[in-house]
């Protein structure tokens, strides 16, 4: 997958602006306030229709504007695929893939590939179980259409359920439920399923990423949960019947106590978890070593790397690791940001680009 160009239009502090990216590495270069996340946080948009920094859409929208464009056009085995997204003040953004819009974010998934990093992604490592999920998340969307709609249906029925289990008519409650479980561990199954083999894969592969970045002196491992395992089917019954076990439980409790909105991953590194016990550089490097493995289960996936994007990756990490993580990344697309070209261990051979105030000099 490569993205070969991206315009600007109205797009936080860029008024007009065309990026040409090359295969390989493209370094974007300039100083702090320029635009260098901004130009990362379009691309993402364009691979999964939301904004990796979780913001009101409409901020988007260049201050004293009324619209805003982003468009690009990248190229993977399938052929060429432009993308664009209007936003505006006034009404809902609109997602056009090869000037057709599109009805669904479930139909823009897939499109164009990426695994964005910035340093909030280190809240993968840091923080609550909830940022894990949603790394998982994030992934299989883009990986599965089927994975992304069972869990929008999921979410959807887990807030029914826990509206359900506060409701102070017992005899409603065990009437409803039964029909409530089921529904959620149909879904539930499909998440869980997919992510235990999602998990299964990126294992090995995060251990065999990180090793190539800390040349072999550390070694990461990443554990699921596992509480359900098998196929689809399998997994379907005995989520059930947690479900089903667990009732009294969620009455009491007034929510939903077991489930894939749960769930968590254990990530250590030498045998430690990294989250408790490691340094600033160790838990970039962890969190790196995450987002690789990820692209190596696109390109098992889909015979193709997607677009790699590392904002802000370099700081905090040493030279030699640098110098191992270039070496990693060029054989797929990368976008890297960084303040100083020089971050970049032989910034000369690649493709530089440098912005400064929103346009690129
Ligand atoms: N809607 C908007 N309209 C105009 N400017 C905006 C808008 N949203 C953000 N900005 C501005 O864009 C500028 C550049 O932001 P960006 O996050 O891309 O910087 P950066 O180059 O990544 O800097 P750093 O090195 O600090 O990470 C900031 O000054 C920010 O205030
Ligand atoms: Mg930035």
């Amino acid at each position: 997958m490569l993205i070969k160009n991206l315009e600007l239009t109205n797009f936080r502090n860029y008024s007009s602006c065309r990026f040409e990216y090359s295969d390989g590495v493209n370094v974007v270069s300039g100083g702090n306030a320029q635009g260098k996340t901004n130009s990362a946080e379009a691309i993402f948009f364009l691979c999964t229709g939301y904004s990796p920094r979780a913001v009101r859409e409409k901020q988007v929208i260049k201050h004293g504007e009324s619209f805003a464009k982003i468009k690009g056009v990248a190229s993977s085995n399938y052929g060429d695929v432009s993308v664009s997204i209007d936003f505006f003040v006034d009404k809902n953004k609109i997602i056009k893939v090869n000037e057709v819009p599109v009805g669904k974010i479930g139909e823009l998934l897939g499109n164009i590939n990426s695994v964005f990093f910035n340093p909030g992604e280190l809240k993968l490592i840091q923080e609550a179980p909830e940022d894990r999920r949603r790394f998982l998340d994030v992934a299989l969307s883009q990986i599965s259409r089927g994975y992304f709609y069972a869990l929008q249906t999921y979410k959807k029925i887990l807030a029914q359920r826990n509206n359900l289990l506060k409701n102070e008519d017992r005899a409603l409650i065990f009437d409803t439920l039964p029909v409530w479980d089921q529904s959620l561990a149909r879904a539930g199954a499909r998440i869980i399923f997919e992510r235990n083999e999602y998990i299964k894969m990126l294992s090995p592969f995060a251990g065999f990423c990180h090793e190539e970045v800390t040349g072999g002196g550390e070694n990461l491992t990443v554990k699921g949960d596992y509480k359900y395992e098998g196929t689809e089917d399998d997994i379907y019954s005995q989520f059930l019947s947690a479900l089903t076990e667990r009732t009294e439980k969620d009455i009491e409790t007034g929510y939903t106590t077991v489930g894939p909105h749960r769930d968590d991953l254990k990530i250590k590194v030498n045998g430690i978890d990294v989250r408790a016990y490691g340094s600033q550089g160790q838990q970039r490097t962890a969190s790196i070593a995450l987002k690789l493995a990820e692209t190596e289960i696109f390109r098992e996936k889909f015979g193709e790397y997607p677009v790699l994007i590392l904002d802000d990756a370099m700081s905090e990490l040493d030279k030699k690791r640098r110098t191992r993580l270039i070496d990693y990344v060029k054989k797929m697309q990368t976008i890297i940001t960084c303040t100083e070209p020089e971050c970049v261990p032989n910034y000369q051979n690649y493709n530089n680009i440098e912005v400064e105030n929103g346009n690129i000099l």
